[in-house]
């Protein structure tokens, strides 16, 4: 894949499979906005990839995605790829996890996914246009 001009958003982007995508996609060529929690993580990890950035942010805050976002599209200039990758699940025994631990979990991969790409939409769309 060449994406040499492309930009890139991933959440999840500070350790794991997040971080693995950012790798791969900023060694195709494309500038990535790693998004997640852990400010100092991704700013080293950022530091390490040609055209990177780092956006501490917590996702399961509706504000925090469109921001994130925002960010991305006004330091990169645009989007043209999303990546969700954050997720956090709490384990335990089904009858001991109460209905904030499921709460919790939908508001990172569920309403998370449907707020960055509700933000995202218009750059993704605008993106497409172009290479059109
Ligand atoms: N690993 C597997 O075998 C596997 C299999 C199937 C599905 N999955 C799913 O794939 C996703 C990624 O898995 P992984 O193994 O890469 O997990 P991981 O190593 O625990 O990484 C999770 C990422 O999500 C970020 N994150 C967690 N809570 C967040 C929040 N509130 N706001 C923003 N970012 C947040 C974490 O960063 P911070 O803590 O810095 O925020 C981290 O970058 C998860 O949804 C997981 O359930 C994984």
């Amino acid at each position: 894949m060449a994406l040499t001009g492309k930009v890139v958003l991933v959440s999840g982007a500070s350790r794991g499979i997040g971080l693995a995508i950012a790798r791969r996609l900023a060694a195709s060529g494309a500038q990535v906005a790693l998004v997640a929690r852990s400010a100092e993580a991704l700013q080293e990890e950022a530091a390490k990839l040609r055209g990177a950035i780092a956006i501490a942010a917590d996702l399961r805050d509706a504000a925090s995605c469109a921001a994130a976002v925002e960010e991305t599209v006004a330091r990169l200039g645009r989007l043209d790829i999303f990546v969700h990758s954050a997720g956090a699940t709490q384990r335990g025994d089904f009858l001991a996890l109460g209905d904030e631990a499921w709460e919790d979990g939908y508001a990172l991969k569920l309403f998370g996914a449907v707020r960055l790409l509700r933000a995202a939409w218009p750059h993704l769309v605008a993106s497409r246009a172009m290479r059109c």
